[in-house]
């Protein structure tokens, strides 16, 4: 397709969404445990990748960047992923830890949306996922300066081959510094579910003191 034709299309395709509903009155009081349903149904429907978010940070000046990362644990109501943390993700998060996490389940029509402020989890707990990756993955780790400009895919070849040489006898790789994890603490979940002719349902989640309010709002 060319350009103008990938523009026409994207112009006029449309679809409609199946009637699936949501309900205040059937979800649960707390947005964790409805993400553990919902979760749960994204497994059944063998969906690729169903713990991968689209995470957006802002730098201090408030200019917007989002990528992909995956959510691999949940903690005292926290998103936990793992990341650099000298990365461009984490230099934001360093001068602004306001993020928001977006969870898309397309075959399901759903998303999942958390808005809050990230931190760090603690160093043993980033040390436990850490231990329990593949060896290539922890060499892979030390070896990328993630979000540094590289003069070429040599460079991270040969860091790699450094890593892998300098770890050769070692049973365990020690968890870099620069590696671990972080917590998004929500304050406001979202849980949308695409319905008929665009009136979809939006379940809101607001964090009250140790409680959650639920609401509606439009779609
Ligand atoms: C499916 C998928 C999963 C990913 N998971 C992670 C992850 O868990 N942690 C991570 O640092 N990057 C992950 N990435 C790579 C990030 O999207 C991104 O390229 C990288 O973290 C650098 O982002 P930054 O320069 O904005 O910091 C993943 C990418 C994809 C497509």
């Amino acid at each position: 397709m060319s350009l103008e034709e990938v523009k026409n299309y994207m112009n006029s395709i449309r679809r409609d969404f199946a009637d699936r509903p949501l309900n205040e009155d059937s979800v649960k009081s707390n947005p964790f445990e409805q993400y553990a349903i919902w979760f749960e149904e994204a497994v059944n429907a063998q969906l690729l990748d169903p713990y991968a978010m689209n995470l957006s940070t802002a730098d201090a000046k408030g200019k917007p960047s989002s990528r992909i990362v995956y959510l691999r644990d949940i903690i005292d109501e926290g998103i936990v992923f793992y990341t650099n943390y000298n990365s461009q993700k984490g230099k934001n998060l360093q001068d602004n830890p306001a993020a928001s996490a977006l969870i898309f389940w397309s075959e399901l029509e759903r998303q999942v949306r958390f808005e809050g402020r990230v931190e760090k989890v603690s160093a043993e707990i980033s040390d436990k996922y850490f231990a329990a990756r593949p060896k290539e993955s922890k060499i892979g780790a030390w070896a990328s300066h993630q979000s540094d400009v590289l003069s070429d895919r040599m460079q991270l070849e040969e860091q790699v081959k450094f890593f892998t040489e300098k770890f050769k006898d070692s049973e365990e790789v020690p968890r870099p510094e620069f590696w671990g994890g972080y917590r998004l603490i929500p304050t406001r979940v979202e849980f949308w579910q695409g319905r008929p002719s665009r009136l979809h349902d939006r379940i809101i989640y607001l964090k009250k003191e140790n409680d959650w309010e639920i609401v509606r709002v439009n779609p």
